[in-house]
């Protein structure tokens, strides 16, 4: 299959949502990540998703919608939180699990009675929401295990081949993926994101705890199992300020093309190795995260993360960081 990139415009948004309609699935552009959608009513079309990603068919989508009415058709019922957030917070980078209607077919949900529901802040994602007439079931649009997707060229690394069309719109302005809460029962976030839990706490005026795999609490979480943005070579992560230790620690690779990507602060720190700036602040780093891993793993044969959160959003970076770097961790 020949994959096309298309310019987000209202041409290339009549021809996606004719193959949304037509059973076919497209990539788009979000503020967190690309997604990769479908018609979330068309189970065959749902199927073609966890085809091109790889995708176990036992972790469930998020469904995104560009406005409240298409809340009604997915949601079984909007609890009062519910209605808090959705009515005065949303468009946003927040993903709310709710129970599902029954007519949510269980390929989007993996059989679970809940569904992820999603109104991005990118206009452009909305905008082809809306043209399509119909809720979006999307994940991110990069092969599953691997870093998320944050422009065009990142998807067609991944789906060259595997699926008819990517809208190119904006880079990301956020470039993690969303915070996840679930408010099925007590408010509960299930991936950390922009969307804080302090900010979470104070729109909803009550606790809001953070799921935490190492707790041993039950909670249907089901992305949370699974390998994550995995480059395609070795890496470490160092959470620490102390560049001296890491300094010494690259001076002991064997490996001859290693990449070490930091805050901007730290760039110039690391001698004749190569390094990528994520840049000043932990939000300019959750933007650059995803491009700057997809870029060190180009040429390079190891990298080395190197970071320390120093606002709340930098934890939510971290999270990725770790799942990354996949027990290759050193703390300080
Ligand atoms: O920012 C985002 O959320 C992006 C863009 C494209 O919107 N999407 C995204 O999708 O990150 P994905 O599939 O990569 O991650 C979805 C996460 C997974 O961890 C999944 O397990 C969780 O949401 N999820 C989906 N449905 C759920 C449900 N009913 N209950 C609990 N978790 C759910
Ligand atoms: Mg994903």
């Amino acid at each position: 299959m020949d994959t096309q990139i298309l310019d987000i415009n209202e041409t290339s948004i009549s021809i996606a949502s004719k193959l949304i309609h037509q059973g076919q699935i497209v990539a788009f552009p979000t503020e967190t990540v690309y997604g990769l959608g479908a018609d979330t009513f068309n189970e065959q079309a749902v199927s073609k998703i966890f085809l091109a990603k790889g995708r176990p068919s036992d972790n469930p989508l998020i469904v995104h919608i560009s406005d409240n009415s298409m809340l009604e058709l997915i949601a079984q019922e909007i609890s009062s939180d519910a209605r808090i957030l959705f009515d005065t917070y949303m468009p946003s980078s927040l993903t709310v699990v709710l129970k599902k209607k029954s007519t949510v077919p269980d390929i989007v949900t993996a059989g679970l009675d809940t569904v992820a529901i999603r109104m991005p802040r990118s206009s452009q994602a909305r905008i082809f929401i809306n043209a399509c007439n119909t809720p979006i079931a999307a994940p991110s649009a990069n092969t599953s295990g691997r870093p998320s997707p944050t422009d065009a060229d990142a998807v067609y690394q991944d789906m060259q081949g595997k699926i008819p069309l990517i809208l190119r719109g904006d880079k990301c302005a956020v470039g993690i993926e969303s915070t996840v809460i679930s408010l099925v029962d007590k408010p509960i976030i299930l991936r950390p994101g922009i969307v804080t839990q302090t900010e979470l706490e104070s729109l909803l005026n009550k606790r809001v705890d953070i799921y935490s795999p190492a707790d041993g609490k039950l909670v249907n979480s089901p992305g949370v199992r699974f390998a994550h943005y995995r480059p395609s070579c070795a890496t470490a992560l160092f959470i620490t300020r102390n560049t001296d230790e890491v300094i010494k620690y690259i001076n002991s690779i064997v490996a001859d093309r290693v990449c070490v990507i930091c805050k901007q602060e730290l760039v110039d720190k690391f001698g004749h190795v190569d390094t990528i700036s994520l840049g000043i602040d932990d939000y300019e780093a959750s933007r650059n995260y995803f491009g700057a891993i997809r870029q060190a793993e180009a040429n390079h044969d190891y990298i080395v993360q190197v970071f320390y959160p120093e606002q709340e959003v930098g934890q939510s970076l971290l999270n990725r960081m770790t799942k990354s770097a996949y027990g290759n961790i050193y703390k300080e």
